[in-house]
């Protein structure tokens, strides 16, 4: 018996992509820089939520709270249906003839690629626990201003923002728990090994996009 905070929404979207009059680049014809702005941030997810999914399910192996293994697991699967489904949509993107979206994409992989292998499990639990901290304020914001902000736009997208926003509030402490969980397990098991794995990365420089 568990007391997990998530629920699992089966949601179909249909982006009509071959409807002469789907504008997906401005779906919300009203607020095209809006548009914009989620259509870029929905380029990101079909690289940044597996990247989640990988750091969540690695660290699973170091938790041994029950409900917090039933968190993650919900988590993971909730991240999977996200990112499938704005892949469908970016199809329609792409469709529509952004073409710098293959260059973007590319990037994209390379960039959690590198992450993924180069940085510690602790780095990219971190990160997760960042990412969704950021996306809970976001999410609070688009449901509190939906009306503002995707009032009379296409509904398809306005459920898939809202839908995955409405998701996101529910990770507002799993990844919390997990990178505090897992890494107090991994500092008990090996404290040498990990402080040295934790402090290695302190001393490099960030690096400045030119
Ligand atoms: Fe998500
Ligand atoms: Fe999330």
């Amino acid at each position: 018996m568990t007391d997990a905070r998530m629920t699992l929404r089966a949601m179909p979207f249909v982006f009509e992509p071959s409807n002469e009059h789907w504008n997906p680049g401005h779906w919300n014809a009203a607020r095209p820089e809006f548009s914009q702005v989620v259509n870029s941030a929905s380029l990101a997810m079909p690289f940044l939520e597996p990247y989640l999914i990988r750091s969540m399910r690695a660290a699973r192996g170091q938790i041994t709270d029950p409900v917090l293994q039933a968190e993650v697991d919900l988590y993971i699967r909730q991240e999977a249906a996200h990112y499938k489904q704005h892949q469908l949509f970016n199809e329609t993107l792409r469709s529509a003839g952004y073409t710098c979206i293959d260059a973007i994409e590319k990037q994209l992989a390379a960039d959690y690629s590198k992450l993924e292998k180069e940085r510690s499990l602790r780095f990219n639990l971190a990160y997760a626990e960042g990412f969704e901290a950021m996306a809970l304020a976001i999410g609070q914001m688009l449901i509190e201003d939906r009306v503002h902000l995707f009032g009379d736009s296409k509904p398809a997208v306005a459920s898939l923002v809202l839908w995955h926003f409405v998701e996101e509030i529910e990770h507002k402490s799993v990844a919390y728990d997990v990178l505090h969980q897992a890494w107090a397990k991994l500092f008990r098991d090996n404290p040498a090994g990990a402080a040295k794995l934790d402090t290695a990365r302190l001393a490099e420089p960030v690096p400045v996009p030119s």
